[in-house]
């Protein structure tokens, strides 16, 4: 079902919605009707979220929670980025490493905390996330009560079941699974990575165009929404929850993928990226890189965002006596970056699908010295194409905290400042 946003109406077993109200003294087909919300209950219309779920058995159905333990060490996946001293540096690492074939991964066990800031305690700012999977989860579902998880395939297909239906998302696609959504991440490929934006803050929206006009950017008809699925399914399952930045779980003993129909606005979504309509300069010099919006979450401050989500997709570099790449700069806003597919236009080399780098608030970065070079003696008297490319950023207002498993992790790339060593001086008094 296309258009973001939109107040969606389906069922998978015909008669299932009631009609003209939304919790009938009997629900059709002997379901169950549950109000999910995601958004106060006063919210103003234009922002106010939630969906009638019409299910077997309700959400409360499941055995007592306890703290999940890993195997093998310390919690992976979790909130904690640290309150002491936070490096100004320059950050990059290589991509995660796949698990070994012997160590079974899914998509809960696969993800690997990278940097956040804020937190669901305070229900403001991100937390930002790595997965390597290699095998399905199997009897075992997921929520995240903490926010919604902004999903970007880098390698491998996802087919994600959830409580409203079924998305299947490939590289240079995203998902988004919204706060409290259960759902279950198989993998048709045999593994699986990505990127994992946690949102604790107001949900992400489209941003508004301004003189742009009416349409550009994401266009709302391409987020696609999944109509009803459900399993009517029973077995020794576990039902994994995110909360407050911990993981729990329980038993359950049936599939929570139960919702025989559903309306309303709060769902889970996809766009693919490659619909993303690009606008640049036709002139000279190009425009502050929130021409590259996808979706943003506001905060209090007007204009002023919680979280960017932004691409740098293919295009078209026209603009004249203009050094056509980024240019250096610092901003107050600070910016984690991923590689979904081909080559970055500012890095001559080191950051690869599946890299990902972190340039903070106020720390200088920009093209390496050999893209520098490169572009500053560029014919522009014809156009510039940059194919086969898919860059991702997640722009927080706030520090994004790397965490200290980040920081000590062997794929990062600890000589990555050398990059912009060859920076020489030209100038000439
Ligand atoms: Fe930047």
């Amino acid at each position: 079902m296309s258009g973001f946003g939109n107040e969606f109406a389906t069922e998978a077993v015909a008669g299932t919605l009631p009609e003209g109200r939304n919790s009938p003294q009997r629900v059709a087909h002997g379901l169950y009707a549950e109000q999910l919300t995601g958004s106060a209950f006063t919210a103003p219309r234009g922002s106010n979220r939630r969906s009638w779920l019409y299910r077997i058995r309700p959400a409360a159905v499941h055995g007592p929670f306890e703290p999940m333990r890993r195997d093998d060490g310390p919690a992976r996946f979790h909130n904690d980025f640290g309150d002491g001293p936070v490096t100004p540096d320059q950050l990059r690492w290589d991509p995660l490493p796949m698990p070994a074939t012997d160590a079974p991964t899914d998509f809960v066990d696969g993800l690997f905390t990278m940097a956040g800031n804020g937190g669901p305690a305070a229900m403001t700012g991100m937390g930002v996330h790595l997965y390597a999977a290699n095998r399905s989860m199997d009897g075992r579902f997921f929520y995240d009560a903490d926010g919604e998880l902004l999903i970007v395939p880098q390698l491998g297909r996802l087919r994600i079941a959830t409580e409203l239906g079924v998305l299947e998302v490939e590289p240079q696609e995203i998902a988004v699974i919204p706060r409290g959504v259960r759902f279950r991440v198989e993998l048709p490929d045999g593994t699986a990575r990505g990127y994992v934006c946690e949102n604790f803050g107001a949900l992400l929206k489209l941003p508004d165009l301004g003189p742009i006009g009416s349409n550009g950017l994401a266009n709302p008809r391409d987020f696609l929404t999944p109509q009803a699925a459900f399993e009517d399914v029973e077995g020794d399952f576990e039902l994994v929850a995110k909360f407050q930045g911990h993981l729990w779980r329980a038993d359950i003993g049936h599939s929570p993928l139960d919702v025989v129909g559903w309306h309303g606005n709060y769902a889970p979504y996809k766009y693919d990226l490659r619909r993303f309509n690009t606008i640049g300069s036709i002139s000279f010099d190009h425009p502050d890189p929130s021409i590259f919006l996808v979706l943003h979450s506001p905060s209090d401050t007007p204009g002023t965002s919680n979280l960017d989500f932004a691409i740098f997709p293919p295009r078209w570099l026209v603009a004249q006596d203009t050094f056509r790449p980024p240019w250096f700069h610092r901003n107050i806003a600070s910016e984690f970056m991923g590689l979904v597919h081909g080559a970055y236009d500012a890095k001559a080399e080191g950051f690869v699908p599946g890299g990902a780098s972190l340039h903070n608030c106020m720390t200088g970065h920009g093209p390496d010295a050999a893209t520098f070079d490169k572009a500053s003696a560029a014919d522009l008297s014809r156009p510039d194409v940059i194919r086969d490319t898919m860059a991702i950023m997640f722009e927080a207002r706030a520090v994004i905290r790397p965490t200290s498993q980040a920081l000590a992790a062997n794929h990062r790339q600890r000589g990555y400042q050398a990059c912009w060593d060859g920076l020489g001086k030209h100038f000439r008094g």
